[in-house]
């Protein structure tokens, strides 16, 4: 019998530079040419429907008339297209026209595109570079942002995926401008989640200037791109495979994930959001980490931004209670919550550990109030 030992340590340097302004195509095509992804000259422009009209085709142009090699990969826009099927149909359409190992992933669009070119990215040829180009809010404020990467499964969402750091992301203010109002709003309830977990300056920010942030003020606008960075930063670089401290980005998310599923999408990633934030400050007040008052203030700044905060009817609250446990926190068939501890902290159950059990009782209790 033989043993070798295969030594492996690794240094990895996965930074990345984060651009938030107006109209970035240009700067994106210049960093390319800058050497952002070295000598690659072949691109797949990877994009939704809607998206496509919006930005991808003239992307692909400029990319074309400046002498890339670049091709479009659409698929139909929304979260019910973020499934291994789509990834292994775009997959064998890049396989198809010829993409090897040299080339470059351009994800544009919103969380759905960086969440699913992403993980294309990752396992394509065994991994290629990939840019995050983010058109919406939700992308801005979080998904296009820290290496989490994923597909849904019909079981739940983000089941399936890897974490894959792009080479940078942009993030493009000018875009919110042609989102509809509904995902402006749904991209909003990250940000408001930042600011429960982290910043209660940023919260105090969000309650008295929610109005100009609805009509798109740029000041505004432009702090909430940064804050979102700054907080998801700070998070994502102490912990980056969610280990321990990056876990508290999943505040809210317990129910937030499970009624998302169980609404069939009808409700959009930031409305089930908010309402697992909702029960996330109901199960904090009832535990004594945070004061009924402030479980108020944080679901009076949910209903100021237009968000839901209550379990729509045609909700089936118990498949909502089973959904639950397909949480990837849950362990020894337990359910797992990350509790917010007053308004812009987070409770740390034991040292580096942010999710603590709750009995199913009361995670029912809480979801029957809702
Ligand atoms: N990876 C992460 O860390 C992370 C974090 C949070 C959320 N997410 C994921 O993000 C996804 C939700 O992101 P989303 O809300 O951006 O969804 P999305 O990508 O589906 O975009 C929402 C809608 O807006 C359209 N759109 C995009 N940009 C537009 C623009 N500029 N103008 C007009 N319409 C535009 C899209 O076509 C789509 O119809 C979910 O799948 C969620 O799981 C991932």
């Amino acid at each position: 019998m033989s043993e070798f030992r295969v030594e492996l340590k690794k240094i990895v340097d996965d930074s990345y530079n984060i651009e938030i302004g107006y109209d970035l195509i240009d700067k994106m095509l210049s960093d390319i040419g800058n050497g952002l992804v070295g000598k690659i000259h072949r691109f797949a422009v990877i994009t939704d429907s809607i998206v496509k009209n919006l930005y991808g085709d003239r992307i692909i142009d400029i990319m074309k008339n400046k002498g890339y090699d670049c091709e479009l990969f659409v698929f139909e826009e929304g979260e019910k297209s973020k499934t291994r099927k789509t990834k292994e149909e775009i997959e064998d359409a890049m396989l198809e026209k010829g993409y090897r190992r040299d080339c470059c992933i351009i994800a544009v669009g919103g969380g759905v595109v960086t969440d699913l070119a992403g993980f294309i990215a990752g396992t394509y040829g065994r991994g290629v570079p990939f840019i995050n180009y983010a058109t919406t809010l939700l992308a801005a404020a979080d998904a296009s942002v820290g290496g989490k990467t994923a597909v849904d499964t019909p079981l739940a969402t983000n089941l399936i995926g890897l974490f894959n750091q792009p080479k940078k992301v942009y993030i493009d203010i000018a875009a919110w401008e042609t989102l509809p109002k509904r995902q402006v709003i749904s991209g909003l309830a990250e940000t408001v989640k930042h600011a429960c977990l982290a910043d209660r300056d940023f919260f105090d920010y969000l309650d008295n200037n929610m109005d100009a942030i609805l009509t798109m003020d740029k000041n505004a606008c432009e702090h909430i791109a940064k804050e979102n960075c700054r907080i998801k930063y700070e998070v994502v670089m102490k912990d980056e495979l969610e280990s321990g401290l990056r876990e508290v980005l999943n505040l809210g998310h317990t129910v937030g994930r499970a009624i998302e599923t169980v609404s069939d999408y009808k409700l959009l990633h930031g409305e089930a959001v908010s309402i697992g934030m909702v029960a996330q400050v109901k199960l904090s007040a009832k535990l004594q980490y945070m004061t009924v008052e402030e479980c108020e203030r944080v679901i009076s700044l949910l209903r100021k931004t237009g968000l839901p905060t209550e379990i729509p009817s045609y909700i089936d609250r118990d498949a909502l209670v089973k959904k639950l446990y397909t949480d990837k926190k849950v362990r020894d068939g337990k359910l797992r919550f990350v509790l917010q501890k007053g308004i812009g902290n987070i409770v740390e159950y034991e040292p580096g550990v942010f999710s603590q059990p709750i009995k199913e009782e009361l995670a029912r209790d809480i979801i029957m109030s809702i």
